[in-house]
């Protein structure tokens, strides 16, 4: 029999060796020697724990919203396996997946995409709660009590506009108020203010870092840009090509990277502020062709310290001090 500390140490969500491959182009693709399949996720495993923040980093098309979307349970995993409070989320049907689809909420990267430009601010907030089975006459009063909580001022004169009568920042906290309305366990937030002017990307972000604290989320927070993840979350996942590279506390990642492609994104944030933009990666181009990347280390033909066995075997995920590190440096 498990003691209830043994529980409440397991982890909230695992991956284990969960991969999503994509079947992509077809037989024309193959006579050019292409491969038809896209490696969005290859063999990645980690444990979040109850009330942990995870910085999920890398460059455009690395596999980050494939990870959201694989949590989410939007894909199946085409390998490996997810597990959320101990339970396999592949087998999750009917009932149980719709609980778990409570739990579990995702905040989307363009607000404007999130919601229904036809559906008025209440109806776009009502629907999760009559999905859930909420009587309608506690409707409101818990919609309100959402947008208090993404603090959005005097909610009630937002209930009858449309999403295109709202700026940017008031749609994205109108998004996170629907993801938080059922009081949810685990928010994956994509991006979530990629989208917005940089003049209210500080806000937003304050208050999805308020409300995360406030409420006691586990939350995954999907960024390229380590400026945010740094502002947002206390451990960071390094990814590059569908694989982790690096996982750890993110200081002692922005102060001493280990993997070089690590290195690389720190050396392109010169000021920790939300509000920076940034130099190009000091990596020469850009990231390979997804369908055929490199043998061995997938970042192995822009490393600057790459060597022969980099080429011949692909580096595990080791434990090194604080972190782990996937890299043959090591
Ligand atoms: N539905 C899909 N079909 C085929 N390939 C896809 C699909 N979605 C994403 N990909 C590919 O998978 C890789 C990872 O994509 P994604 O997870 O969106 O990356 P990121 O969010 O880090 O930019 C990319 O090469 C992308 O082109
Ligand atoms: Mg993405």
């Amino acid at each position: 029999m498990r003691s209830a500390v043994t529980y409440s140490n397991e982890p909230l969500v695992s991956l284990r060796s969960a991969e999503l491959h994509y079947r992509v182009g077809g037989a024309l693709s193959a006579l050019r020697g292409r491969s038809s399949v896209v490696k969005a996720v290859d063999g990645v495993s980690f444990d979040i724990h109850r009330g942990e923040s995870v910085g999920l980093l890398g460059e455009s098309g690395c596999g980050k919203s494939s990870i959201g979307r694989l949590l989410m349970k939007l894909e199946d995993a085409t390998g490996g396996e997810i597990v959320f409070a101990g339970e396999p989320i592949s087998g999750l049907r009917g009932a149980a997946l719709k609980c778990y689809r409570a739990k579990a909420q995702l905040i989307f990267q363009n607000p404007f995409d999130a919601v229904n430009p036809r559906f008025t601010i209440r109806a776009t907030l009502a629907e999760p709660l009559e999905n859930a089975g909420i009587p309608a006459g506690e409707r409101e009063a818990r919609i309100i009590a959402a947008l208090e909580l993404v603090r959005l001022p005097q909610p009630a004169q937002f209930l009858d506009r449309y999403p295109h009568q709202l700026s940017g920042g008031q749609l994205q906290r109108v998004v996170m108020a629907r993801a938080l309305i059922l009081q949810p366990d685990f928010v994956v937030a994509d991006e979530p203010v990629s989208m917005l002017d940089v003049s209210v990307r500080a806000g937003v972000l304050n208050v999805f870092r308020d409300v995360r604290d406030r409420l006691g989320l586990t939350a995954i927070y999907i960024s390229h840009d380590l400026a945010l993840v740094r502002y947002v979350c206390e451990r960071t996942i390094v990814m590059y090509l569908g694989r982790i590279m690096e996982d750890g506390p993110t200081e002692d990642i922005v102060h001493e990277p280990l993997h070089p492609y690590a290195k690389a994104l720190v050396a392109a944030v010169p000021v920790p502020h939300p509000d920076q933009s940034h130099d190009p990666l000091p990596i020469g181009r850009g990231a390979p062709d997804p369908r055929n990347p490199p043998s061995g280390c997938v970042f192995r033909d822009r490393c600057p310290r790459a060597f022969d066995r980099c080429a011949s075997e692909v580096p595990q995920l080791r434990q090194i001090g604080t972190r782990k590190v996937a890299c043959h440096l090591f």
